[in-house]
């Protein structure tokens, strides 16, 4: 499974991407809002920093504009993928700028007839959100298996890129599902490490460490 990491914090991206857990990242509106940087500037700095594919998402609505956001987006760095809304112009936007031969997202996918469309327009990636439909009592990771399945009936090559990732849990239930890609926030796949068994066993081979004196420098 592919991490992604969804966020604009350079800081945040830098360290997970030194300890090789980084082969890709997702951004969004909010995040750039988040950063308070300039979309342009942050979106630069990111693609220098990873070598895999970085998720900028258009602003506009109307598929001409998203099409002209996306070939100015493309020209910051190669490894650009364009992020558009799981619309009707996010789908016209798609089909262009895949043809164009760019990595396209879509995002905002809530169902999979949504992820059906987004693959046969050509998507680099689908991006089902989790967390927001756990949020209204649906299930999220029902609709990973159903694009899951769906896609491995036909055959095609749009990636699940499982997103809106709250817990650690969704990370795990999506790799389970086959989910080819996961974006999570930087705590969320820092808190993967964690387990009190760990901690616990460790303050007991610290111990005895400090009651045998075991020393190896
Ligand atoms: O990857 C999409 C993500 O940024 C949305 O997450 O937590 O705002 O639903 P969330």
């Amino acid at each position: 499974m592919k991490f992604f990491v969804d966020t604009a914090e350079i800081d945040a991206i830098a360290e997970l991407n030194d300890l090789g857990m980084v082969d890709g990242v997702t951004t969004n509106p909010s995040l750039i809002k988040k950063s308070g940087r300039d979309i342009i500037e942050v979106t630069k700095e990111i693609c220098a920093l990873v070598d895999g594919p970085v998720s900028a998402e258009v602003t506009a609505t109307d598929a001409d504009e998203m099409i002209a956001e996306g070939r100015k987006l493309v020209e910051i760095a190669q490894n650009i993928a364009v992020k558009v809304p799981l619309t009707w112009d996010g789908l016209k936007a798609c089909k262009a700028l895949s043809d164009d031969g760019h990595m396209v997202n879509v995002t905002l996918c809530f169902s999979a007839n949504q992820a059906l469309l987004a693959a046969k327009a050509g998507a680099t990636f689908i991006s089902p959100f989790i967390g927001r439909l756990d949020d209204i009592n649906i299930d999220g990771m029902d609709l990973i298996a159903d694009i899951r399945t769906i896609y491995d009936n036909y055959g095609f090559d749009t990636q699940i890129l499982a997103a809106s990732i709250r817990t650690v849990n969704h990370v795990t239930q999506s790799a389970l599902l086959g989910a080819d890609v996961m974006t999570a926030p930087p705590g969320v796949i820092k808190s993967m490490v964690n387990h009190p068994l760990t901690d616990k066993g460790l303050d007991t081979f610290l111990a005895d460490i400090k009651a045998a004196g075991i020393k190896i420098l």
